[in-house]
């Protein structure tokens, strides 16, 4: 960096911090895209986007746009080359009437996520990959589009599409069933959530019992569906009416052509007293027992 260029990144910075700016929703919308490091900024202020102002277009000033990882779109002012926003990064639904975010990078286009509409959340436009098809990775991961395949692919050298679709594997168990206690004559329920191509199914069995759960078994009931995500499947054994011989340690199978895979968790079942005394000997462990588990919804 010059002095020039710092003299006059200077001057910005205090044009920005004054009253008199002439767009205040340039900071608005800074605040919601990722942090970019100080240079950066300073950088696209100075030279791009050359404050607000759009006036006239000189190419040979703008920055080099490197590191682009969803490649290279035009910056607000249609004039310097910078990077284009990577999927889930928010954006303008008419970037034609008002550019704040910048545009989506490309196979990416800036849509309303309507799942967000169910969690009451205020929906965001945000860029989205136009072809939602899994492609199976030659490092054996299955990548939920082809943006993120690129995404990825931009910083991992040889990183190649080894076919369409995700990748075939043995079920993978992306949430297992957790560890239960509770009161007789209570309900308890295990999940147990797999990823798994070609589709798997999930059977329950209880440790030293070779049957099959339910069975015909009255108080013990099995659901299974799709989901939450693409090529998942969830599955619900819940027992209703708790009782001390139902304590043990119960186990969920995933199987598919390729092999199966197994996670088990254990109820604990005690009397009225005991459940007090545990509790309250128990809570704070209790407490940290269902913390949601962490994965990448990304890839597998
Ligand atoms: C950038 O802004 C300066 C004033 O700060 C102005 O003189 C110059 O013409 C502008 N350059 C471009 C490319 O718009
Ligand atoms: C224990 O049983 C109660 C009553 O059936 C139920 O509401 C609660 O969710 C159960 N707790 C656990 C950890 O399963
Ligand atoms: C509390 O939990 C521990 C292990 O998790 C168990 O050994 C102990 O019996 C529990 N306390 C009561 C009162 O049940």
């Amino acid at each position: 960096m010059t002095w020039g260029r710092i003299i006059l990144a200077l001057i910005v910075l205090s044009v920005r911090n004054g009253d008199g700016f002439p767009n205040n929703k340039l900071e608005d919308a800074e605040e919601d895209v990722e942090p970019a490091d100080f240079d950066d900024m300073v950088e696209d202020e100075t030279e791009g986007r050359n404050g607000t102002l759009c006036d006239q277009c000189s190419q040979e000033l703008c920055p080099e746009a490197v590191g682009c990882r969803a490649g290279v779109v035009l910056d607000r002012c249609r004039c310097c080359p910078e990077c284009g926003n990577l999927e889930g990064q928010p954006c303008d639904l008419d970037p034609t009437a008002n550019t704040f975010y910048g545009l989506c990078g490309s196979d990416l286009q800036c849509q309303i996520d309507i799942s967000d509409l169910g969690l009451g959340e205020v929906p965001e436009p945000q860029c989205m990959c136009k072809v939602q098809e899994a492609v199976c990775g030659s490092d054996g991961r299955t990548y939920m589009n082809m943006c993120q395949f690129k995404a990825t692919a931009y910083s991992t050298a040889g990183l190649t599409v080894k076919g369409n679709g995700p990748c075939q594997t043995v079920p993978l168990i992306k949430v297992p069933p957790h560890n239960l206690v509770n009161v007789t004559g209570s309900t308890v329920a295990f999940l147990c959530e797999v990823f798994a191509f070609p589709m798997a199914l999930i059977e329950w069995r209880k440790d030293g019992n070779d049957a099959i759960l339910p069975g015909d078994d009255p108080h013990i009931s099995v659901q299974s569906r799709g989901g939450p995500l693409k090529y998942e499947l969830s599955s619900w054994l819940q027992i209703e009416g708790l009782a001390s011989e139902d304590a043990g340690t119960y186990r969920c199978v995933a199987h598919n052509a390729l092999g199966n895979i197994a996670a088990s968790a254990v109820v604990g079942v005690l009397g009225p007293d005991e459940m007090s005394a545990y509790l309250s000997e128990n809570m704070t462990e209790m407490l940290e027992y269902d913390q949601p588990r962490e994965y990448d919804e990304d890839y597998y």
